[in-house]
């Protein structure tokens, strides 16, 4: 299924990717991971967490910075995430408290499901590894009030990771997905005191995953905390060969017949991006399946298409609607010119845009929204479907 983080037999390519991402992880190694957006960081972090846990016996802490909304939102949820990913997980009440020692931690487990009347959790047996229920733990620091005690705190809460490691003989990996977003949490303060934290904790391999590359670069750069912290993994696309193989071997594999063209055509039409590619595919697959038939045709392709297009049509019209007319204008030439040039005197006029500033403006403000982004020398649109429909859809 596309739009979440696939299973690993759906999981194409990234050989490479995942054995060095392990490799470095598994020698404690501070990885930054960094990508655009949806090219495959978070499931790539999710296979390399597995098979470390898998191969290694490793303990594995997954957390997305992005999702808090405040920094001590954020030190709660990791702490959170440090507990559940103890075997011992009853423990850690006790030696939660003992290392944070700056504030009060309150470790809970609420009896979720109760209150809506759900059946109550099963008892655990004995020889099940002593691990709370995943949903109903909660870790709070309801003392904390001043920016000194948040300090303090996420002192005591980014050594956690190297004390389970002491704790339970066990290596440690961490991966903190949309990583970017600690700079929204009174940036430096935070960067320093967690690469002050990392880089002695020779058991725990840390991957810090960003979606937002100009951000990511940026904090690595030298004079910020993280400069030469660690290596950098730069994820390209997959090559789209082989994608495009792996898509008709999928096809395949689950009886179907597809037409030759049928894996690079969607590959192509998705722009490549895997989660285009996947949920077009999928889309594809499912109308085929539906209608009891065998064969899979770039007709059935183009069907799935312009259904996945008239389903999108509201959401598009408004994305539409909220641009400007200048941004309007340089979205269709980036679609239609396929990205470059866009400031070229032919270009411009072939659009009819208006000058280089007002387009640069445009761009950046469609970069900032998601809307498009840089490919190298060009800019492309984020979501295959957004191009297609402003192909077709607009004038
Ligand atoms: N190696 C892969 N093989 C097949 N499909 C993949 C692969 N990697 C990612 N995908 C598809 O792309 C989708 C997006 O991947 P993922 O969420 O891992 O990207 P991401 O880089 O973390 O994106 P974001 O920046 O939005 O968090 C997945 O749901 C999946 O459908
Ligand atoms: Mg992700």
């Amino acid at each position: 299924m596309y739009g979440e983080v696939v299973p690993s037999t759906a999981f194409a390519n990234r050989v490479v990717e995942l054995d060095r991402l392990v490799g470095d992880l598994a020698a404690g190694q501070k990885v930054f991971l960094i990508s655009p957006r949806r090219y495959g960081k978070s499931s790539l972090i999710r296979h390399a967490l597995a098979t470390m846990s898998r191969r290694r016996g490793a303990l594995t802490v997954e957390t997305t910075v992005s999702r808090f909304s405040s920094y001590v939102a954020f030190l709660e949820g990791y702490a959170r995430a440090i507990v559940v990913a103890d075997t011992q997980g009853d423990r850690a009440r006790t030696w939660l408290r003992e290392a944070i020692r700056s504030a009060r931690a309150d470790v809970r487990w609420a009896p979720d499901g109760l209150a809506s009347g759900a059946p109550a959790p099963r008892r655990q047996a004995q020889d099940e590894p002593r691990r709370p229920p995943r949903g109903s733990l909660t870790v709070s620091f309801p003392t904390v009030r001043s920016d000194r005690d948040v300090s303090r705190l996420a002192e005591d809460v980014f050594a956690l990771p190297a004390r389970l490691a002491q704790l339970r003989r066990r290596k440690v990996v961490v991966a903190l997905d949309e990583f970017q977003a600690i700079a929204g949490f009174n940036g430096g303060s935070v960067e320093h005191a967690l690469r002050a934290a990392v880089q002695h904790q020779r058991d725990v391999g840390y991957v810090f995953a960003g979606s937002e590359p100009s951000l990511m670069e940026r904090m690595l750069g030298p004079r910020r905390p993280f400069y030469n912290a660690g290596p950098v993994m730069r994820l390209d696309k997959i090559p789209p060969d082989e994608f495009a193989a792996f898509i008709d071997e999928r096809f395949a594999r689950t009886g179907l017949r597809p037409d030759p063209g049928l894996g690079a055509a969607i590959v192509e039409l998705a722009g490549n991006l895997p989660y285009d590619v996947q949920r077009l595919a999928h889309e594809t697959w499912d109308d085929i399946r539906s209608g009891g038939r065998r064969r899979a045709t770039l007709d059935d392709l183009h069907r799935a298409l312009r259904r996945l297009l008239s389903e999108q049509q509201v959401i598009f019209e408004a994305l539409w609607q909220r641009l400007t007319l200048a941004q309007r204008s340089v979205l269709r030439a980036v679609v239609l010119d396929e990205g470059h040039g866009l400031l070229s005197a032919d270009v411009r006029e072939r659009h009819r845009l208006a000058g280089p500033s007002t387009v640069q403006t445009a761009l950046a403000a469609l970069v900032r929204d998601d809307v498009i982004s840089r490919e190298s020398d060009r800019y492309v649109v984020v979501d295959s479907l957004l191009r297609e429909w402003v192909a077709r859809r607009t004038f």
